[in-house]
């Protein structure tokens, strides 16, 4: 089984951005653990901060990789073109957040992509990610 990771805008400073919200942990620290736990599955991961680098991920892999769990950041509430990008493949996607949105600013509480996705997970720290990898690979 192959899953691919997509952070998108300001993700790469997990770990140093806003540790009170995002915690102190770099993405790169927790993917270890996460690959240690899911041995028996791929899971790649992509980090970009341009829109379009993040939309041509999505046509790369979408019609072959088992699933994608995708955290477009700030993104999420604003961007069509990744909502259609992920319409138009075939493998399913489920939108991540580390913070409670829904806690937060109201501009955080709505998602372009939500509609266009399996399922959303947030708020539940970096273990939001493993929840969207137990529900892509739980047959
Ligand atoms: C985020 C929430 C977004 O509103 C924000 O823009 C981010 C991170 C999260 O993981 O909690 O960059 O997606």
């Amino acid at each position: 089984m192959k899953i691919q990771i997509i952070n998108g805008p300001n993700l790469n400073l997990l770990g140093v951005r806003e540790k009170s919200i995002y915690g102190d942990a770099s993405f790169e620290t927790y993917l270890e653990t996460l690959r240690q736990r899911y041995a028996n599955i791929t899971i790649d991961y992509y980090q970009s901060n341009i829109e379009g680098e993040i939309i041509n991920k999505l046509h790369e892999i979408g019609f072959s990789y088992d699933g994608i769990v995708m955290n477009a950041g700030a993104y999420t509430h604003t961007s069509i073109a990744i909502a259609d990008a992920i319409a138009a493949i075939n493998t399913p996607v489920i939108e991540v957040h580390i913070s409670n949105v829904h806690k937060r600013e109201e501009f955080r509480h709505k998602s372009m992509i939500a509609a266009s996705c399996r399922g959303v997970i947030a708020g539940f720290g970096m273990d939001s990610y493993r929840l969207a990898i137990e529900n892509l690979s739980f047959k």
